[in-house]
């Protein structure tokens, strides 16, 4: 099959500008080593995509996907390296990438469209498509200036554009995760309905569902490297690996939703660590054969803990997250009505879900120790070690339904 693009060796380095070294404390501390004013965001990049399949880009934040897609649609040059692509390419990018802020929404609209290579006349035949796709609220103010647009409505109309211009090749940043969920199934439509078409695409995207979905063969970037090149599952399994690897360290000091106002146990940011996490186990009745869990299966999660003093009726707090950061539960000792006296010297906090209500995926436990009234914070962590749950049933979604089906029909008579 011939390829529709075509990356060989690339690499993409952007100079960091000069630094200015404000006081001698700075330059004593260098030691007159120079920092990095280069950063390399791709590094001997390579991969090939064939016409007609579609490619899923995924990667930590900042492994280069984005600085990826741009070399791809001839936005950003290549510091070395070759890309070759054949037929009409068509991008849609970060967020608000090719509008210009001062036009309006028809104005954006008209030149994006010849840039695109468009003639005014098929831009003005199109016009009423694009925006009709681009929903009622866009069409509502496609006279007013895009500075004033929702990050939603950008997303819209952007994609609107993208898709308008019937491209061979078709380049979609993660920005489609701004949309809400009406236009991202819209949008997953048009994808697919492309695929048919025997279009190429390449898709940036975090959800690994939608890669294994949609998605013939999957890249994963790691600090602008590739460091799978595969089938949809592999590389999956790559990138979720990685992340394991790399931790996430998260910053937000609140068990709760960090949008939310603070959750009940949201912590201060200093802990006062005279009780501290020491450890955290997981373990669940296949743990030695295979890492991740199937829904429903049991799981233990060990939390020891150090104290250097006796303290009475503290909290115990948990919570799991999905992917995104989001909670999903979180909940305290009290809850249990678990009294929680420590004495100085270690102990042990074994929480038990009976059966994880959960489907494929990667999710992460944060853990608070508060005293009762949950004002004063003793530590407060978010395990390196998330769990995975790898799902084998024909389902999609993150929560495990206990779901049965039942069909009454009507008593035909048998011919
Ligand atoms: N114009 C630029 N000038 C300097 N550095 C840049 C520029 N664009 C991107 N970078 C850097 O290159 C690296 C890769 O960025 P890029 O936006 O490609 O990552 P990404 O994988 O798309 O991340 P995200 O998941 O957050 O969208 C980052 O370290 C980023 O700071
Ligand atoms: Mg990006």
């Amino acid at each position: 099959m011939a390829s529709a693009i075509s990356v060989r060796d690339v690499s993409k380095r952007f100079s960091l500008g000069k630094e200015r070294y404000d006081s001698l404390k700075e330059r004593v501390i260098r030691l007159g080593r120079t920092s990095p004013r280069e950063l390399l965001a791709l590094r001997n990049v390579s991969f090939d995509v064939d016409e007609g399949t579609t490619l899923g880009l995924l990667g930590h934040n900042g492994s280069g996907k984005s600085t990826l897609l741009k070399c791809i649609a001839g936005i950003l040059q290549p510091s070395a390296g070759a890309i070759v692509t054949r037929g009409r390419l068509s991008a849609l990018l970060e967020l608000g990438a090719g509008f210009h802020q001062d036009l309006t929404g028809r104005e954006n609209v008209e030149l994006n469209g010849l840039l695109l290579g468009l003639s005014r006349r098929e831009i003005a035949a199109r016009f009423d498509e694009i925006i009709d796709f681009a929903g009622e609220q866009v069409a509502a103010q496609i006279d007013q200036q895009v500075k004033f647009y929702s990050s939603g409505m950008f997303v819209r109309l952007g994609f609107s554009v993208a898709i308008s211009v019937e491209p061979d090749i078709l380049l979609v940043d993660e920005v489609l995760a701004v949309g809400d969920e009406a236009f991202q199934r819209k949008c997953l439509a048009k994808v697919k309905e492309f695929q048919q078409a025997g279009k190429t695409i390449v898709f940036v995207t975090h959800q690994a569902d939608l890669v294994r979905q949609i998605c013939d063969q999957a890249v994963v970037l790691d600090h602008g490297q590739v460091v799978c090149y595969d089938a949809p599952g592999v590389a999956i399994r790559s990138f979720r690996d990685h992340l394991f690897e790399t931790g996430r360290a998260h910053e937000a000091p609140v068990l709760g939703d960090e949008e939310d106002e603070p959750a009940p146990g949201a912590a201060p940011v200093h802990p006062k660590k005279t009780v501290r996490i020491a450890d955290v186990k997981l373990h669940h009745p296949h743990d030695i054969e295979r890492r991740a869990l199937l829904p429903g299966e049991p799981l233990v999660i060990e939390v020891r803990y150090d104290s250097d003093e006796a303290l009475d009726d503290l909290s115990f707090a948990i919570a799991f997250l999905d992917g995104e950061g989001r909670v999903l539960y979180g909940a305290n000792t009290r809850r249990f009505g678990v009294r929680m006296d420590v004495r100085p010297g270690t102990g042990t906090v074994r929480w038990k879900v009976a059966s994880v209500p959960l489907l494929d995926g990667v999710y992460q436990l944060r853990f608070a120790i508060q005293d009762r009234s949950e004002a004063v914070v003793y530590d407060w962590i978010d395990a390196m070690e998330g769990f995975e749950v790898m799902q084998t049933e024909n389902v999609v979604g993150t929560v495990a339904f206990d779901l049965a089906v039942e069909h009454e029909g009507a008593l035909g008579t048998t011919l």
